[in-house]
């Protein structure tokens, strides 16, 4: 009988799959190792980042430099481990001098942001700075929508992963608002986690409703006053939205509920 494979297994299929397809060449021949992801593969929560800084770039380690070590203090502060989390970032190699991520970078990498998101299953992402947000719900701007949870359809899993290298007009179709009538749409996140592979045949797509918080870049926010304290008290919004999510409140209490149909009688 044919074996499933782990999560991490499956992150590690994704991960030589960006490797042997020669996913970003330019950047990748400018950077020195691919900075793929990092922490538990079976985590409620996922952080995501816009690339790979000099640190990082050194060690293969998404958020290990000063913006790392600001979040590493955060999740603290909020009793949660880095290793207990998965990070990652939208483009998974060093822009040359830190320059932001290009359009055709980041729709290069999303295939693969989507695959990871797919096998992870988090219940939270949580976007670090406008590059993640953007890429991720296009239109929202972070300084109107910081640490307000948004419960989102995106479509995750296989499509499109080996020819959507420089795709870039593809990126605003890929994650939506969820509206009136999508809520009513059951999703599907497990049919192609459930195919074995990383994410279900080459054209598996799947619909994935998960909340996404929006939260100021730490590097943004580290020598910024009030943009860091205004980082520090969005993320300790953190547990109590996933606690809601965990156990989300009825739309109408049962006791009110009760009492309605009473008085409607
Ligand atoms: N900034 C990011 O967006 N990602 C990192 O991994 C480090 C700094």
């Amino acid at each position: 009988m044919k074996q499933a494979l782990t999560k991490q297994a499956k992150l590690d299929q994704i991960r030589a799959d960006i490797l042997d397809l020669n996913i970003c060449e330019g950047l990748r021949q400018n950077a020195t190792q691919l900075v793929f992801g990092d922490g538990s593969a079976d985590s409620e929560i996922v952080f995501i980042g816009e690339a790979p800084g000099k640190s990082e770039d050194e060690q293969g380690l998404p958020f290990v430099g000063a913006a790392g070590k600001f979040l590493n203090e955060m999740l603290a502060s909020i009793g949660l481990e880095r290793s207990e989390v998965y990070i990652t970032n939208i483009v998974k190699y060093r822009p040359p001098a830190n320059r932001d991520p290009l359009p055709e970078e980041k729709a290069a990498f999303l295939p693969y942001l989507r695959q990871q998101i797919m096998v992870i299953q988090p219940k939270l992402i949580v976007t670090l700075g406008r590059h993640s947000l953007e890429t991720l719900i296009p239109g929202l701007r972070i300084s109107e929508c910081h640490g307000r949870p948004k419960r989102v359809k995106i479509p995750v899993g296989r499509q499109g992963a080996s020819t959507m290298q420089g795709a870039g007009e593809q990126r605003t179709e890929l994650y939506k608002n969820v509206t009136a009538k999508e809520q009513t749409q059951p999703a599907t996140p497990q049919r192609a986690a459930n195919d074995g592979g990383v994410g279900g045949s080459a054209d598996e797509q799947a619909i994935m409703s998960l909340v996404i918080l929006p939260l100021f870049h730490p590097a943004a926010a580290l020598y910024n006053g009030s943009m860091r304290q205004t980082l520090i008290n969005d993320f300790a919004k953190i547990p109590k939205v996933l606690e809601q999510i965990n156990n989300p409140k009825p739309a109408i209490s049962k006791s009110k509920e009760s009492k309605y149909v009473a008085s409607n009688r």
